[in-house]
């Protein structure tokens, strides 16, 4: 990316949205099948049913380009007309190079600068935050923002309380320079970490701290979680992020149309929405289908709540996610193709 500040302000745009799924759908009775664990078990803890897994030789990054091309169909533009791809996401193919950088090359995004942003299942709204602030401030007029995550090779097969949660996924949406006098956009943000909860849900292994070369355990080497902590951390991250964004703007929740939470678990979305007193019919969930995709996973809902026509341009849009970190994240935005 090339930049050189703009003259005329713009607002960020939330304009196109997309997803992609691999094709291969593990169903609780798959995990009955080799486990301890049970279909009632699962889905009454967890909302989930099933969720989808990518192939071997299929990694992050080609979900990435799956999905960007989706997104860049639904938009109309071009690869070659983005200043900027961004990938959140916490499964990458490497350490490094980036997802970004290997997506930008597939998609064929010549000029756009690539770079991944690690705030696991926070980071779609993490990274729209960042969109839109390049936007905002002048240097970037249309930024691609794709989660992107492959967990089926991260989470240890034999762990029951946890590989029942995840799946794999792409989706995520363009941002872009809109009309500076719009009153819609994203109206705020509400992001945050905390670092002293950082072991409550990580991947011991693969970085400086316990390089992959040196001899570990082999659990060790996949996610491992404390569910309970996060699951109170969760429950109160969802709530305080919401209230706090709603204060900032002087709204109440009655002032928002649709509610899409990080799919990470159905309790835990029931929970955060009970306290906030959103009427239930403004919330739309696909943990069902989907299990956690972590980054992916609220443009996923946001795509397919689209595709089933329950989101409509001009909707003033929640977006709240929890997760590794820990952080949290929320915003509002209107969806204006
Ligand atoms: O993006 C952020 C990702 N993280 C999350 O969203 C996770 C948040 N946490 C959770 O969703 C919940 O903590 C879980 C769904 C992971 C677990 O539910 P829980 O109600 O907190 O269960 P628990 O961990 O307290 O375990 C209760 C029991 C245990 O057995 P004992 O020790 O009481 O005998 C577990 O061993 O349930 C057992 N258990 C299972 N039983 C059948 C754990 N996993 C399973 C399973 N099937 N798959």
């Amino acid at each position: 990316m090339i930049s050189v500040r703009r003259d005329r302000p713009a607002r960020a745009r939330l304009s196109a949205l997309g997803a992609y799924v691999p094709d291969r759908v593990v169903t609780n009775a798959d995990f009955v099948a080799r486990m301890d664990t049970t279909d009632e078990w699962i889905f009454s803890r967890t909302g989930i049913r099933e969720r989808r897994y990518a192939a071997e030789d299929e990694a992050t990054s080609d979900l990435a380009v799956r999905a960007a091309q989706a997104i860049l169909d639904d938009a109309g533009v071009a690869a070659a007309d983005l200043d900027a791809v961004i990938v959140p996401t916490c499964t990458p193919d490497y350490l490094f190079p980036s997802v970004a950088a290997l997506t930008a090359d597939r998609i064929g995004a010549r000029r756009a600068a690539a770079f991944d942003l690690q705030a696991a299942c926070s980071g779609f709204v993490y990274t729209l935050a960042q969109a839109a602030s390049m936007i905002e401030s002048g240097w970037a007029d249309n930024v691609l923002v794709v989660g992107a995550e492959k967990f089926s090779n991260l989470v240890n097969p034999d762990d029951r309380s946890t590989s029942i949660l995840f799946g794999d996924g792409a989706a995520g949406a363009l941002v872009t320079a809109g009309d500076p006098g719009s009153t819609n956009g994203f109206l705020g943000f509400d992001l945050g970490a905390d670092g002293s909860l950082g072991c409550e849900l990580l991947i011991p292994v693969g970085g400086t701290r316990h390089p992959a070369a040196k001899a570990f355990e082999p659990q060790d080497a996949y996610l491992q979680m404390n569910g309970r902590e996060v699951f109170k951390f969760a429950t109160r991250a969802m709530e305080e992020t919401t209230s706090r964004l709603l204060d900032a703007l002087d709204m109440s929740i009655g002032d928002v149309d649709l509610l899409v939470a990080h799919q990470a678990n159905q309790r835990i979305i029931d929970h955060a929405v009970g306290r906030l007193g959103v009427d239930p019919s403004k919330v739309f969930n696909n943990v069902e289908k989907y299990g956690n995709t972590s980054a992916a996973s609220i443009p996923l809902a946001l795509t397919e709540a689209r595709d089933q026509g329950v989101l409509a341009p001009g909707m003033r849009v929640l977006l709240v996610g929890f997760g590794a970190g820990l952080t949290w994240a929320s915003t509002i935005v209107s969806y204006e193709p």
